[in-house]
């Protein structure tokens, strides 16, 4: 009975054509990875604010917002679920962490590309490994990698959150561009110079792209 139930609500879901169909264009994964301070979350929802403004669902995923919520780190989970849960389920910064993060984040993204979204995301994801996991687990041309290339001396002159200065000053451990590693991507769709362009120009490049890969039209 109960697997009768199952075949009957596949039978009836709406597939990811229809839900493409009705919004007028395809869903996918934008993927945005580089160095802390380089210009993902502002290039990304600049991205976010043109496609929005030509009436197209989009939507960002973001590395800082996202480690307040589904991916919150061992200090804000302490509080509420107290500290074996944290422990067990908080995310930080060492390579298994970003891992899961990562993992989740690019389940997360596939599930908003099957409902027919532009999905953008933003995180440093610094591990290529990871990243290729997830463009793995996608169809092809359902994933598009923009490397957000800055050389580590931009970001960490413009440093918004003076996280390098705490870096430099061994405040942070695992830093990455510091004292933690960043693998760039071997062959991303796109290759922004965020260390030379505005961050306007930059978003322009991404909807550019977009455009002639047939994404949106
Ligand atoms: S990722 O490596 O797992 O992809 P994510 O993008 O979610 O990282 O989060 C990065 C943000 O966390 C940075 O922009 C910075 O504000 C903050 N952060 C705190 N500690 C670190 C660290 N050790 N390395 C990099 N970023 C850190």
């Amino acid at each position: 009975m109960a697997n009768d139930t199952n075949v009957h609500w596949h039978e009836h879901s709406v597939t990811r054509k229809e839900r493409e169909e009705l919004n007028g264009h395809r869903g996918c994964v934008i993927w945005f990875t580089g160095l802390s301070a380089c210009g993902k979350s502002t290039v990304s929802n600049l991205v976010d604010h043109k496609l929005h403004k030509r009436g197209l669902r989009s939507y960002v995923l973001d590395g800082d917002n996202v480690r307040h919520g589904l991916n919150a780190g061992p200090g804000m989970l302490k509080e509420r679920h107290g500290e074996e849960f944290a422990k067990r389920f908080g995310l930080g910064f060492s390579a298994q962490d970003r891992e899961e993060n990562i993992r989740r984040i690019g389940a997360v993204a596939k599930l908003f590309a099957d409902a027919g979204v532009l999905t953008l995301t933003a995180f440093i994801s610094p591990y290529r490994r990871d990243r290729d996991s997830i463009r793995e687990s996608m169809s092809e041309g359902d994933f598009v990698e923009v490397f957000v290339d800055a050389p580590i001396e931009v970001c960490e002159k413009r440093d918004p959150k003076g996280l390098y200065k705490k870096a430099r000053a061994g405040e942070i451990k695992g830093f990455t561009g510091i004292d933690d590693p960043y693998e760039p991507p071997a062959k991303p769709e796109l290759v922004l110079d965020a260390g030379a362009k505005e961050a306007e120009a930059l978003a322009d490049e991404v909807i550019a792209y977009l455009e002639s890969s047939g994404k949106i039209s």
